[in-house]
């Protein structure tokens, strides 16, 4: 960028002086000049300190231009062009910002009869309604996508120069090739701006328009702001870009069709369809292309800040709980009738679960504040999703889908982030192909997972290598679609709200000591569901309270199910003074009130049959082994490397930093309690591992830094500010550069 000896801007108006306001807030030091057919326009720029200089001749200005930026309306281009082409200079580089790309390059073609390698035609996806030079706004292009289409025999130089000059403005690049960008661009820009044109024309042309104008509010006044934009550059985009958008339009007109049969028809749930996979489509595309959770999305690395010396006091109810939220969207969907849910988790797994069976055609309203509403479409009546599943960073996601997917008459594919990408399907995809299904992973049995409709399905009796609920629970949903009985024989007893909803629904789930088996070919009927709060959730409070003396807390409406039990297990017997109250049973699943006081924990060694029992909690049971009189052995717990990190290792180096004596090993960890430090702590993205080093500050020496916390909201959306109402003082800095010391 620094090489640009001259740039010259053809063409004055907002992209154009937008692109010199960039280029100067940069510090670009090379001069700018600019030609313009409005004198002035060229004045103003040049009173703006926008450019050094410019004509409305281009004949005075091409020599010595290193760098060409066509700013002009794409029907000027071939003209432009044909006065450029015999002043250019050898080595100059010519670009381009139109909006369709087809056009422009057959108008290079008709000036120089082929397209020159030093021209590389780009379009930057940015812009305002308003327009000339006046409106320049330097941060235009900060965080736009420019797309360059470079052809095959494009100069490879001139590409890096043309992305140079945007990537000094702040823009994102991404290359296509043209046919592809004209296709895009014609349905995400040109078919809604032909919409808003011809909305807001004619209601304009109606004889109560006075009065439509005058209450003009929310979505007509967008509609309006739309229209607003330059018609003569629109008129031109759809000259130049005719093919695609008539193509678009036909589209939805398809689409509007089917909008109109159902109002015609009065259908109320085909219109719910519609719309609620519509209003929840901008969060969950943005998710899906970025491969993160909703809230990486937004913030880079999210960091905590928590402080040593909080309070754990008062009477609080964490969020439901997420394995049976999941749950209960996945039975809501195949029963026949409506599921109302009650304290669903609005946390981002299983709001990714919901959005999938909403791509499969299911009818899902909220949530809102806890309830949701499924109009179930039976054992068969999911529909194949227009693209791939995500489900973010969901394991329970992806392998109970996987289950009830193979099942199904056609073909899916599941995708997560980063930290789900990592994480073994095979022992999910190879049970199932016992079954018949036919599934494709990654290498090493990794996700995306493809799985290929239509296959039979017959019952297995299935021994699990580990003891894993997800892979027992895969198997009872792919058992819905077998032939005859699916059995699946657990080592150690795990969660089972899958078998417990299943019953619940009407579904026959037996059961006897390690064996949970169900025959296919029945159906589920809808039933109501209220979803306790999560006893995972609940740890690290209970951990809070446990370790910080003056402590009194009470969780409300916790899960207590007897496979989840674990951490209440394993604090009691590392001396908690905790005690279980109000047991009722809602739903089929028993809840209690759970009251926790401060008491010295003294270290034991964890029972192994509690490992299952407690899989989720250990993250936060470190830091109770931290804080507990002599050493807690952990053993037996080898599933902890594939969480959503590996819990051993990242606990492990998370307790190095703030120096807890502790040795790992293979299968578990052991970790000598005593005094410790605050310290920069990095959650590897593990929603748990940020939270119990939260925990962990309540009795640090120093603040405890947490990097990557995003996640977070994957399982407990709320937990800063939960955390901030028992008197733990947790602050989310926002995004912080990953690994930057306190300032
Ligand atoms: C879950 C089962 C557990 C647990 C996960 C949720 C479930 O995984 O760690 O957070 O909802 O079935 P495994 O069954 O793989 O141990």
């Amino acid at each position: 960028m620094a090489g640009e000896r001259r740039i010259l801007l053809v063409g004055l108006g907002l992209i154009g002086g937008s692109l010199a306001a960039a280029l100067r807030a940069a510090g670009h030091r090379g001069e700018i000049l600019a030609c313009d057919r409005d004198s002035n326009e060229i004045c103003l720029g040049q009173r703006m300190g926008l450019i050094d200089g410019g004509s409305t001749q281009l004949a005075a200005l091409v020599p010595g231009a290193s760098l060409i930026v066509l700013c002009v309306p794409v029907m000027a281009m071939q003209s432009v062009m044909a006065e450029l082409a015999p002043l250019l200079e050898d080595d100059a580089v010519i670009t381009d910002v139109g909006s369709t790309k087809g056009a422009i390059r057959d108008a290079a073609l008709g000036v120089f009869g082929r397209m020159p390698p030093n021209l590389v035609l780009g379009h930057p996806i940015a812009g305002s309604e308003k327009s000339g030079v006046a409106a320049s706004n330097p941060e235009l292009y900060r965080d736009h996508k420019v797309i360059l289409t470079p052809e095959p025999d494009s100069d490879v130089e001139a590409v890096a120069r043309v992305a140079a000059m945007w990537s000094v403005c702040g823009a994102q690049l991404l290359s296509m090739s043209v046919a592809r960008h004209d296709e895009v661009l014609a349905r995400t820009s040109h078919l809604p701006h032909l919409l808003a044109f011809s909305l807001v024309d004619s209601l304009a042309r109606q004889d109560e328009r006075l009065e439509i104008f005058r209450y003009a509010a929310g979505g007509f006044r967008d509609f309006t702001r739309i229209a607003g934009s330059d018609p003569v550059m629109w008129r031109d985009v759809y000259l130049a870009n005719r093919d695609a958008v008539l193509e678009a339009l036909d589209e939805f007109e398809a689409g509007v069709a089917r909008v109109r049969a159902a109002v015609t028809a009065g259908d109320g749930e085909a219109m719910l369809g519609i719309f609620t996979r519509a209003s929840h489509a901008r969060h969950y595309f943005n998710t899906l292309l970025k491969q993160t959770s909703y809230q990486t999305m937004e913030q880079q690395n999210v960091r905590y800040r928590a402080l040593p010396g909080g309070q754990v006091q008062g009477r609080i109810r964490v969020p439901g709980d997420k394995s049976m939220s999941h749950r209960s969207i996945m039975l809501g969907a195949l029963a026949t009738g409506v599921t109302e849910v009650e304290g669903f988790l609005e946390g981002e797994d299983s709001l990714a679960t919901l959005q999938a069976f909403r791509d499969m055609g299911v009818v899902i309203e909220g949530p809102h504040q806890g309830r949701v509403t499924i109009h179930g479409v039976g054992l068969n009546g999911l529909k194949q999703p227009p693209g791939p599943l995500y489900v973010g960073n969901s394991g329970t996601a992806m392998r109970l889908f996987a289950g009830l997917l193979a099942g199904q008459a056609f073909d899916t594919e599941l995708t997560g982030d980063a930290s789900l990408t990592k994480r073994p399907m095979d022992r999910v995809a190879n049970p199932l192909r016992e079954m018949g299904a036919v599934i494709d992973t990654a290498d090493n049995g990794r996700p995306p997972l493809r799985i290929h409709g239509g296959q039979p399905l017959k019952g297995i009796r299935y021994e699990m290598p580990m003891a894993s609920a997800q892979v027992k629970s895969c198997l009872l949903l792919a058992g819905l679609y077998a032939e005859g009985e699916t059995r699946a024989i657990e080592p150690a007893p795990t969660r089972d709200h899958t078998e417990r909803m299943l019953n619940g629904f009407g579904y026959k789930v037996e059961r006897q000591g390690a064996e949970a088996w169900l025959n296919g070919g029945g159906s589920l009927e809808a039933c109501p569901i209220d979803v306790p709060a999560d006893i995972s959730s609940a740890t690290f409070f209970l951990v809070a309270a446990a370790i910080t003396p003056g402590s009194d807390l009470v969780l409300e409406h916790v899960g207590i199910n007897p496979t989840r039990i674990g951490v209440i297990n394993i604090l009691k017997a590392m001396g908690a003074d905790l005690s279980v109250s109000n047991e009722r049973e809602v739903g089929g699943e028993p809840v209690a009130d759970l009251h926790i006081r401060y008491a010295p924990l003294k270290g034991i060694d964890i029972p192994e049959d509690q490992v299952p029992l407690a899989i989720d909690e250990f993250p936060a049971l470190f830091i109770a082994a931290a804080n507990a009189e002599g050493m807690t052995r952990l053993r037996g717990a080898e599933e902890l490397r594939v969480k959503e990190s590996d819990r051993i290792q990242v606990m492990a180096d998370g307790l190095a930093q703030i120096g807890v004596e502790h040795e790992v090993v293979a299968d578990g960890i052991d970790i000598r309690g005593g005094a410790y430090g605050g310290g920069l702590v990095d959650s590897h993205g593990d929603h748990r591992i940020a939270m119990a080093f939260s925990v962990a500050a309540l009795r640090a020496q120093g603040e405890i830094l947490i990097d990557d916390c995003a996640n977070v909201a994957t399982s407990f959306p709320n937990f800063v500010a939960l955390a901030a109402e028992v008197g733990m003082q947790v602050e989310n800095l926002g995004a912080v550069a990953p690994g930057q010391e306190a300032s």
